[in-house]
């Protein structure tokens, strides 16, 4: 199984500058490689204000390309005393730029600027009640509080996760707040506008988490709450418009939400200069082929290619069982078909994909990541006869923001709500050997499936829901006739990265639903069984 947990190592192979937006004005968030840091990207991002993760290499003169409004140093796993612990720039303290420091941001701020930082006697992680220093001790006398604390209480909870922390303030600084564990939970020096908090405010557990880093931002970088999608969206136009110039792109669209929004927003941009390819597989869901070539052909005009490879990709896969054999064979006969189909746009200079935030920080850790057809279609780069250079426009968004693009575009939101679905599709969900027949039962049981599911009032909130065809088959009795026949499973999980998922306590009336109707109207199986396995220690899919 391919693992997606993405590399929480990223301050060893830190991900590419992304030279390819506009001068945005932005809030810097250097990566020291914690778990939260995309989450504090969010929590500023929501609040309108565009930030931007960047590599702890980035240097002074780098970051004053396009001056940021204020630079945030995330957490991270490693301990300033480590060997090969990343650093940052010193300059970047001399910029009169505004910093904050969580956690391991704040410990490299101490060490960097003449503090003392010591191991603590033992790591100290959860809630921690977060006193804030010469302060009102009521919540009345808040409003007059300034700098990172203003308007909030004299004491709230905190997120703590550190083993290491401040034992000694470098110069100009002061402690602004205090823990029963940290004499220096948050320190600052207000003349040059650094704060450092040694706990995580990005993460809900944090009481006011989501003030502190208001007063951030707007009370001390003084940002203006201007990011919002319908600019973006004549942003990125207008930079398509110019980066593309009179050539043309060849898309793989591939009927998920993130190239079809990438079709439509580079429809805008140079209209019939796009050219789509579409690769069934066969092993998409029921009607999938024939919806991407009604949306995309038909409604929206697209020039489309709908390359038709089922019979290959079964042939290819026959009398294959072992998981990740079958990956690898899905993987390379995808990019065989469309290689075959993008050399007759060879005469294209682009090739527009639709990688997002989350994928460009998750692959860089990856070398030769320039050419390849989005990593999560599991194969490897295009056969080096097509050179394209590479569009990709979503690059800077996250999926949510992606799904605000698309409806802004007014495409449907069934397709921008859809739940993700894996690349190499049905074959990791047909266990053992992948035949036409059997594909077209799980067809027939997920199509069942996802009918149910979406009267469901919380479907959104679900992450996945599908059906799984086991290779075994067992006997029942229908009317008075004996039967042998397969067994699907139903899979459910709530999650929120797919890092880790527990199983969606679907209603029972629901699962009687789903059951019922497959086994009634879908010939073949003849037992419905539902997942109650969480991820850890199983897997979302089951191969
Ligand atoms: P697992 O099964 O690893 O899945 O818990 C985590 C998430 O990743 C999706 N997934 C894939 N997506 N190609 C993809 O594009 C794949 O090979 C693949 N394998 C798993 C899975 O659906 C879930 O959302």
């Amino acid at each position: 199984m391919i693992e997606y947990a993405p590399n929480r190592a990223t301050w060893l192979n830190p991900p590419p500058l992304n030279k390819d937006v506009t001068m945005r004005k932005r809030i810097a968030i250097l990566d020291y490689g914690s778990q939260y840091t995309h989450l504090i990207a969010r929590r500023i991002r929501e609040k309108k204000v565009y930030s931007e993760v960047l590599p702890t290499s980035v240097t002074a003169a780098e970051l004053m390309t396009n001056p940021p409004l204020g630079i945030i140093l995330s957490g991270g796993p490693a301990s300033v005393f480590a060997e090969g612990a990343p650093q940052i720039d010193p300059a970047i303290f001399d910029l009169g730029i505004p910093v904050l420091g969580i956690c391991y941001g704040m410990q490299l701020m101490a060490h960097t600027l003449g503090g003392k930082v010591e191991p603590g006697a033992e790591r100290e992680y959860g809630r921690a009640v977060l006193s804030i220093k010469e302060q009102a001790s009521s919540a009345e006398e808040t409003a007059d509080r300034t700098g990172i604390f203003a308007g909030l209480p004299a004491s709230f909870t905190v997120w703590m996760s550190h083993g290491d922390r401040v034992a000694a303030l470098p110069q100009g600084f002061e402690t602004v707040a205090t823990s029963a564990n940290c004499p220096y939970a948050a320190m600052c020096d207000e003349k040059r506008r650094f704060y450092a908090l040694q706990f995580h405010p990005e993460v809900v557990h944090s009481e006011h988490g989501s003030e502190i880093l208001a007063n951030f931002v707007f009370g001390i970088c003084s940002a203006k709450p201007d990011w919002d999608m319908s600019t973006w969206i004549d942003e990125t136009v207008e930079r398509m418009k110019k980066k593309i110039g009179n050539d043309e792109v060849v898309l793989g669209l591939s009927g998920g939400v993130d190239s079809s929004v990438v079709a439509v927003l580079l429809d805008k941009a140079i209209g019939k200069r796009l050219h789509c390819i579409f690769v069934d597989n066969g092993l998409l869901r029921k009607n999938e082929a024939a919806q991407v070539e009604g949306m995309f052909g038909e409604k929206l005009g697209l020039d489309l290619t709908v390359a038709r490879a089922a019979e290959r990709f079964y042939a290819a896969l026959d009398g294959v069982d072992e998981p990740e054999a079958k990956r690898k064979i899905i993987g390379r006969e995808f990019i065989a078909v469309f290689a075959e189909e993008a050399r007759k746009f060879a005469h294209c200079r682009f090739l527009a994909q639709g990688t997002i935030y989350p994928d460009v920080i998750e692959s860089s850790a990856k070398p030769g990541n320039s050419q390849t057809i989005k990593s999560h279609h599991n194969v490897g780069g295009l056969p080096p006869d097509l050179k394209f250079e590479l569009v990709e426009p979503l690059r800077d968004l996250f999926k949510d923001e992606v799904r605000s693009v698309g409806r802004l575009l007014g495409m449907d939101a069934e397709l921008l709500d859809r739940q993700p679905f894996p690349g190499p599709g049905l074959g990791v969900r047909i266990l053992g050997e992948i035949t036409a027949e059997k594909v077209r039962l799980l067809q027939e049981a997920d199509a069942r499936v996802q009918e149910e599911v979406k009267k469901l009032p919380n479907y959104k909130s679900i992450w996945q829901t599908f059906a799984v065809l086991l290779p075994c088959r067992s006997v029942g009795v229908m009317g008075d006739q004996r039967t042998y026949e397969y067994t699907c499973v139903i899979r459910s999980v709530d999650s929120i990265d797919a890092m880790t998922a527990d199983w969606t306590r679907l209603p029972y009336d629901t699962l009687a639903t789903i059951s019922s109707r497959i086994i009634n109207e879908v010939r073949g199986i003849n037992r419905v069984v539902y997942d109650i396995s969480s991820k850890p220690p199983a897997t979302i899919e089951w191969e």
